[in-house]
């Protein structure tokens, strides 16, 4: 019996296997609009039998998000593009996620593959291209290569949690079964809990309780705002992985703060501030899920490096966290779920590919002598 394709419940959703894609940004969007290159993307994995899929940071406001390309939920016609995508996975037997994000003073990011703001003046035309100052908590630039943001005020603040608020609706709108708060990888809610960007001096800085108020003001109205019989989950960078950075045992605390307000899975990933040391490699983010677990008594998402069926089905074994969240090996294997069923499980699992190709894919591996 694989515990990897055991179903989950969180509140309303019941997820039919243990394995999730993680939100991965596009860089695809023209003001924040989903098109045809989300729709494929994020389709191809509930056609390759992942229980749940993530749709990538969605900025709250248009400042926040991470690029001119990222997905946005700052206004009602932005809901339609997402249905679509929705109502695919949901027909294709996937619940449908998505993250609620804002990038703080690591918005306004160059697309990646770019390698910088090299885009020609067709280009900006053709790409939507838009730029804009950046908020934070602190006028306190990310690195070099960032321009120093604006400080929030009272008034900011209150924006964003609107923000975050009015997102969460419009997600509901568009059918999500779930939502996933953005507290991780350096952006905004992060840049508050680290003292590493967070150089106030009013309620919202100095010690980690202070630190921790307005990510917890935005997560306890999201809840507030998010249907009772839908899950929330939220994403968190368990250690800054940098002295003097947000430990394991202040991530232990916040998750248990979060836990109390009706977060029901934390999604445990790591690091987003300049100068991490980073101990990168294969399961390498495992040991904060489960410290997470353990701390918090919380369910949580394991994510990183986690790419074989062996390994992702031990790691719910031994109790380390309840659910796997695969991204590049997702990019790299879209059908991942289908060929670690044929790892797992014992017989034949074709009947979980979809009809228009489960048979014709059983006749391949039949005349190849590969079926089990
Ligand atoms: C192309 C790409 C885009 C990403 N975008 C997001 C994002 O929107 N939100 C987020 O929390 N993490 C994002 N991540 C991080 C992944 O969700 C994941 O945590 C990370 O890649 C480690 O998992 P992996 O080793 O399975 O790729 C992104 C990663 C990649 C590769």
């Amino acid at each position: 019996m694989s515990k990897l394709f055991s179903p989950a419940t969180y509140r309303g959703m019941t997820l039919k296997n243990r394995v999730i894609v993680a939100p991965m940004c596009q860089y695809s969007a023209q003001h924040g609009f989903a098109n045809d290159w989300h729709l494929v993307h994020l389709g191809r994995f509930a056609l390759g039998g992942f229980s749940l899929v993530i749709v990538e940071a969605a900025g709250v406001t248009p400042e926040g998000r991470i690029s001119y390309g990222c997905l946005g939920l700052w206004e009602d016609a932005q809901i339609a593009p997402l249905t679509r995508i929705v109502d695919f996975l949901h027909k294709n037997g996937a619940k449908a996620g998505i993250q609620l994000a804002h990038a703080g003073r690591k918005a306004n990011s160059p697309i990646p593959w770019r390698g910088g703001f090299n885009e020609t003046d067709a280009e900006k035309r053709d790409l939507g291209f838009e730029a804009w100052t950046s908020v934070a908590p602190s006028a306190e630039r990310h690195s070099a290569s960032y321009p120093v943001p604006e400080a929030l005020d009272e008034a900011g603040l209150a924006r964003v949690r609107e923000g975050f608020v009015a997102a969460a609706k419009r997600a509901d709108a568009a059918g999500f079964d779930m939502i996933e708060v953005h507290s991780a990888h350096g952006y905004l809610l992060n840049q508050f809990l680290s003292p590493i960007a967070n150089k106030r001096s009013d309620q919202y800085g100095g010690s980690f309780g202070n630190r921790m108020r307005f990510p917890l003001e935005v997560a306890r109205a999201v809840r507030d705002a998010w249907p009772k019989d839908k899950p929330a989950f939220v994403r968190i960078s368990v250690t800054d992985w940098i002295e003097g950075g947000v430990t394991v045992a202040d991530s232990i605390a916040y998750a248990r703060e979060l836990k109390a307000i009706g977060y029901d899975v934390v999604h445990c990933s790591s690091s987003g501030f300049d100068g991490a040391k980073i101990p990168v490699g294969p399961l390498y983010q495992v040991p904060l899920a489960e410290a997470v677990r353990k701390g918090a008594d919380v369910p949580t998402a394991a994510v990183g490096l986690i790419t074989t069926a062996q390994e992702a089905e031990q790691i719910l074994e031994k109790g380390e966290a309840d659910l796997i969240a695969l991204a590049r090996q997702a990019l790299d294997d879209p059908n991942w779920p289908l060929h670690a069923m044929r790892e797992l499980i014992a017989g034949d699992t074709y009947g979980n590919w979809p009809l228009q190709a489960g048979y014709a894919v059983r006749n391949k591996d039949r005349a190849l002598g590969t079926t089990r």
